[in-house]
């Protein structure tokens, strides 16, 4: 049984206040929901103010991104030693930090040790750009990133990961994947990438979440997919409302007992 889990990558919104404001519309209301792990990913700076509003909830912290050394020269980073104090989870390999940032896949293999290796707990993205879509490249492609991302783990260390599917185009456009298709490449292309590599007892106890448009009135429709753990929500996860009411669907649906 898979504990489902919804989180919310606030990507580069909210200022301190701001965030300290969201948090404590929506604390009370998304701690009472059970039976799904709710995770919250601001920004570096307001990490520490969510972790004081968040304390005595069971509502768990994400950071963004991280580099995988420990301490060093590199202007502008953040640690996993620095994260392990405030976060569980760190979302690695995000597309926005592929495509903007010039993130390859190896450098999403490293952080995924390194944050391993210091007990966080990683969600990998993944996904095919439009163009790979429309030129069937996308079981190819997504395959080729897990391959590299899980290079070189143990089967225990897969078992505790996340991966979120998000095809790119679905990201911020406000057209979603059908909850069939994303079904299709998290079981059979994500899964079964990870069944070939470790052993398939591996391959249903990785979470997988859908991450693209989810939004309250289409979460429903992943949820009720059978491989699909779970959300990464961007912009609904910006409007406390929102994110209260689509964790709360998905709750519905998959809650564990
Ligand atoms: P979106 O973003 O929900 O705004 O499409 C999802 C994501 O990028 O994680």
């Amino acid at each position: 049984m898979r504990t489902p889990i919804i989180a919310g990558n606030w990507k580069m919104h909210k200022t301190i206040a701001e965030a300290t404001a969201l948090v404590r519309k929506m604390r009370r209301e998304l701690s009472a929901i059970k039976g799904i792990e709710k995770v919250l990913c601001p920004p570096f700076a307001a990490l520490s103010a969510v972790v004081d509003l968040i304390g005595p909830t069971d509502i768990k912290l994400g950071a963004q991104n991280m580099h995988w050394e420990e301490q060093g020269a590199f202007t502008g980073e953040i640690s996993p030693l620095m994260l392990k104090e405030l976060c569980q989870y760190v979302i690695i390999g995000h597309s926005e930090r592929r495509k903007y940032f010039g993130e390859t896949d190896e450098a999403v293999n490293r952080k995924v040790k390194s944050a391993l290796a210091h007990g966080l707990k990683p969600i990998i993205c993944v996904g095919e750009n439009l163009e790979q879509n429309e030129a069937g490249q996308t079981d190819a492609f997504v395959t080729g990133q897990v391959r590299v991302a899980l290079d070189g783990l143990t089967a225990a260390q897969v078992k505790g990961l996340v991966v979120a599917y998000e095809p790119i185009w679905a990201i911020g456009t406000g057209r979603a994947a059908t909850g069939a298709d994303a079904n299709r490449v998290i079981g059979l292309v994500i899964r079964g990438t990870v069944s070939s590599m470790f052993d398939e007892g591996t391959a249903q106890a990785l979470r997988i979440q859908y991450g693209g448009s989810v939004n309250p009135a289409n979460v429903a429709e992943f949820m009720t997919q059978p491989d699909i753990d779970g959300a990464l929500v961007g912009g609904a996860s910006l409007v406390a409302d929102k994110f209260v009411a689509l964790t709360r669907i998905a709750a519905d649906i998959k809650r564990v007992r």
